[in-house]
């Protein structure tokens, strides 16, 4: 029995994810803070689709969490063939209104945990027949947000890493997929302390979190390197290359409400 080990599959996106594969049969392995909600995700996969659901809450802010991570699944002795970083979050605001620590556990989530998960488990991925790593980035990723200064550039770093690995495994049975969803109703915003303005217009914008989890689950399944979910996020990078850096900046630092 193969597993697909998903972060941040307590609710929004990677709870969508964790959905998308039971349906097709795929054994799921649930790493999340909220264990409260981390065990309804397994009650429900194991009842609706009848596959085998683990979960383990941890938080992956913390030094070491990737490592216990790693160890929770070979102790255990699941073999892992589908590895999707996906748990990360986002401080919105002025740059100085968070503190050194609020950015290290974030980098930490967004960026240096999927980067040593990675690490972790592609020895065992390159032994099988085939395997599958699928990160999460964002939109955001694709210019400086203003606003969402720190949160953005760790999607860049995201893309950009996906990137590489995915041309250095090129030739391996291991496929790197980097989806970057535009904005989705899930509880990021919230978290993020997005402003009234940025939310309003997401409400008329947003995707669902079961239809980004589709489309990111379809482009990991054919090996895509790299998939912006929806025309309108797409439409939105391109422009965000096309136009002069200024604009784009000063569109997004008005929409996030910073000076
Ligand atoms: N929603 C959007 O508009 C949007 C747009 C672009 C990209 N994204 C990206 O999509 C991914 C999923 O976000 P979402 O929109 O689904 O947000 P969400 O509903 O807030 O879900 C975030 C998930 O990450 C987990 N997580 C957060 N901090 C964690 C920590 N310290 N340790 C372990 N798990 C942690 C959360 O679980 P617990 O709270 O239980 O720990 C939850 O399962 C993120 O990487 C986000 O950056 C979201």
């Amino acid at each position: 029995m193969k597993y697909a080990l998903i972060t941040g599959a307590s609710k929004g996106i990677g709870k969508s994810i964790a959905l998308e594969l039971a349906q097709k049969g795929i054994p799921v392995l649930l790493v999340a803070r909220n264990e409260a909600l981390l065990g309804e995700l397994r009650n429900q996969i194991t009842d609706q689709y009848k596959v085998d659901a683990q979960i383990l809450a941890i938080d992956l802010s913390q030094a070491g969490a990737s490592v216990r991570v790693f160890d929770w699944v070979t102790q255990n002795g699941y073999v892992v063939h589908m590895l999707i970083n996906n748990a990360g979050y986002g401080h919105s605001g002025q740059f100085i209104d968070y503190s050194v620590d609020e950015y290290a556990g974030m980098m930490q989530v967004n960026m240096q945990v999927p980067v040593e998960l990675t690490r972790s488990f592609l020895p065992s991925f390159l032994q099988l027949p085939r395997a599958y790593i699928l990160n999460i980035a964002s939109s955001a990723a694709y210019q400086a947000v203003p606003g969402l200064t720190v949160y953005a550039a760790t999607k860049s770093f995201i893309v950009q890493f996906s990137r590489g690995l995915a041309y250095e495994l090129r030739k391996s049975p291991v496929s790197v997929t980097v989806v970057s969803p535009g904005g989705t109703a899930t509880d990021f915003a919230n978290r993020a302390k997005v402003g009234n303005k940025a939310v309003k217009a997401g409400e008329r914008l947003n995707m669902t979190p079961e239809q980004v989890a589709k489309q990111a689950v379809d482009a990991m399944l054919k090996g895509k390197t790299e998939q912006i979910t929806g025309f309108v996020n797409q439409l939105g990078a391109a422009l965000a290359w096309l136009m002069p850096r200024k604009l784009s900046e000063s569109v997004a630092a008005d929409l996030y409400e910073v000076k």
